[in-house]
């Protein structure tokens, strides 16, 4: 997690630097700070709290004048989020400033070592032995002392660099951490993703493990391991301004799930031709697998697992899908003929990437769904879907997770088509195509979801029940829900309530109660009227049409008809707008939930 960015270029660098930082809170955001170069000397301002409480600083330091910089927003690892464990770092003759992010495994050790050397350390952090290690080997050349000093790291970094001595150049390096290079006309860039950039330069650098760059406001320069310089591609990013900036909307999560509907056509729209589902960047013969095992982390494994009810039932392929923290350290039973679909948003999350290198090692075939072009996962996969849902900001997950929904809708039904097994696939492209429209109804059709949050928000707890696909929602629901109200929320297969659950039901207890597959309702009525007949107040989730459910429910949300295979893409959405309307009634901050980040790229 955290964040970094640097500029380098003619202008000030302390707006651009903090600009940045604003577009990087995502990452983490509990303490965070700025260096900037001049006159053959380092200014640092740095403080625990978000990037404001930065802002707010930096203006009452006179603005930290400069043109080349570096800067941070962190989520901590090692070391409280205090003014001095926040990033920058500087090496103890004031000559290099350091910002990373990744974690150091190795850290005691070398900390160890250049404290028997003299070096005495301010922080807490892992980052600090990396910038006394440059001080330390640093002889004149930094080049040379970077890449000594990363040939010493053990772990993930991304980490920028700032000299006293060389003015207008920066550094950068890379393992395992996301760590882009933006280029600008007579200003250079990096950072740890484009957000902080597309204002400035749509045209980037990805940069590769292993690799250290040298960076002015008119050459970048990336050299590998041993220190040979190395030609690049430039890619141009297609996301656009707008889509990191809020729009008029208070939250980046409400924008994020209003434009639901927008994302998930980008998403399916490109893969329909005349009534067929066509993945032509797929290259993989599904002929060639006999099991599917999908991993990911958070809601991506939420993602995954209504993938598997899907696979299962269209495809009728053994398939399983399994939490990326788990499956890393557990023994999958798989090989060549297994196909492993790893889901991420960001692409970068560090126990996705784990897990999909074990199966890769397995002998297995890797095939990514995912958001973030030229992220780690993508790059490492044997193929690539991607989600094209824009840019996501809110760390609470909306369109990233509904777009990969919709991936693996569509891949389900092209492994079936490629069984043989597909029928009517024109009926079924029509569904495809219908689904953004529905998201918009079922955003249409639910104007009492503020009053609802206004009746359960201070609730002690909620419990989201349901079956099959619901019971995929109910999971993503009840997370949705923890993550941004911090209200106790937890999801149950509705059957399983009777063997424990049922035990916390008492007068008032609210039940979310998610109905809408119409061949196992009853099953789901019955477990309604047990929790309604010990007291529980249940707020129904369902079509308006049913009856049954309507009359026996306290209270409603709807979603319009549509094939209960395809539906969980929708019922999803009201259940994110009654969290998004608790958490507002909470007085919570829903953009930025307290100790979460939204890409977790350390384990
Ligand atoms: C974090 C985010 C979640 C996300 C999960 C996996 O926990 O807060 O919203 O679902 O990471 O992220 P990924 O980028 O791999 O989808």
């Amino acid at each position: 997690m955290c964040g970094i960015v640097g500029f380098t270029g003619r202008s000030q660098a302390a707006p651009v630097l903090l600009d940045g930082l604003k577009h990087l809170e995502y990452r983490g955001y509990d303490s965070a700070g700025i260096a900037v170069q001049k006159d053959g000397a380092i200014a640092m301002t740095k403080t625990s709290g978000k990037v404001d409480a930065l802002i707010d600083k930096v203006r009452a330091t006179g603005g930290m004048p400069g043109v080349s910089g570096i800067g941070h927003t962190r989520w901590a690892t090692h070391g409280v989020p205090n003014d001095v464990n926040a990033h920058p770092h500087m090496s103890q003759d004031g000559r290099f400033a350091v910002v990373h992010n990744g974690i150091i495994e190795n850290f005691a050790e070398l900390r160890k070592e250049l404290e028997a050397e003299g070096v005495a350390f301010q922080s807490e952090t892992d980052t600090e032995v990396i910038v006394q290690l440059l001080g330390s080997y640093y002889e004149g050349d930094i080049k040379q002392a970077l890449l000594r000093t990363v040939s010493r790291l053990e772990g993930s970094y991304a980490v920028g660099v700032l000299s006293a001595d060389v003015p207008g150049t920066l550094y950068a390096a890379r393992a395992a951490s996301p760590l882009i290079i933006g280029i600008g006309a007579g200003e250079n860039f990096f950072a740890s993703d484009i957000t902080a950039l597309v204002s400035h330069t749509k045209n980037v650098i990805d940069m590769d493990d292993g690799e250290i760059a040298e960076i002015t406001p008119d050459r970048i320069t990336v050299f590998d391991h041993a220190g040979r310089a190395v030609k690049k591609e430039e890619r141009h990013v297609t996301w656009d301004v707008a889509s990191a900036e809020k729009n008029g909307y208070d939250h980046f999560m409400l924008k994020e799930i209003m434009e639901q509907p927008a994302a998930l056509k980008a998403t399916i729209e490109p893969r329909i031709k005349g009534g067929c589902v066509c993945f032509e960047e797929l290259g993989l013969d599904m002929k060639n697998y006999d099991s599917i095992l999908i991993t990911a982390c958070g809601s991506a494994y939420h993602a995954g697992v209504v993938g598997r009810y899907l696979i299962r039932k269209l495809c009728r392929i053994p398939a399983e899908a399994e939490v990326a923290s788990e499956l890393r350290y557990g023994d999958p039973v798989i090989g060549e003929r297994t196909l492993v679909i790893v889901v991420s948003q960001s692409g970068e999350t560090a126990d996705t990437i784990a897990a999909m290198k074990k199966c890769r090692e397995a002998g297995a075939t890797v095939l990514a769904i995912v958001n973030v072009v030229g992220s780690t996962i993508a790059k490492l996969a044997d193929a690539v879907l991607y989600t094209w849902a824009g840019p996501e900001i809110a760390v609470a997950t909306t369109k990233g997770y509904t777009t990969q929904i919709a991936v693996l809708y569509m891949l389900a039904a092209y492994i079936a088509k490629h069984l043989g097994l597909l029928q009517n696939e024109a009926a079924l492209t029509d569904t495809l195509q219908a689904l953004p429209r529905r998201i918009q109804q079922a955003i249409d059709m639910n104007p009492s979801i503020p009053a609802l949050a206004r009746k359960y928000h201070a609730s002690k707890a909620l419990f989201f029940i349901g079956r099959n696909t619901d019971y995929a929602v109910a999971l993503e629901g009840a997370l949705k829900m923890k993550e941004i109200s911090y209200l106790h929320s937890e999801a149950y297969a509705a059957g399983e309530l009777k063997h424990g659950t049922i035990a916390l039901i008492e007068e008032h207890q609210p039940v979310i109660a998610l109905c809408c597959n119409a061949s196992i309702m009853e099953k789901t009525l019955s477990n309604i009227v047990e929790v309604k007949s010990r007291g529980a107040e249940v707020l129904a989730l369902t079509f308006r049409s049913n009856r049954q459910i309507v009359s026996v429910a306290d209270d409603l949300l709807f979603i319009p008809p549509v094939d209960p295979l395809f539906s969980a893409v929708i019922e999803i959405v009201p259940l994110q707008l009654l969290a998004y309307h608790v958490a507002r009634e909470n007085g919570c901050d829903i953009d930025k939930p307290k100790n979460l980040a939204k890409s977790v790229t350390v384990e």
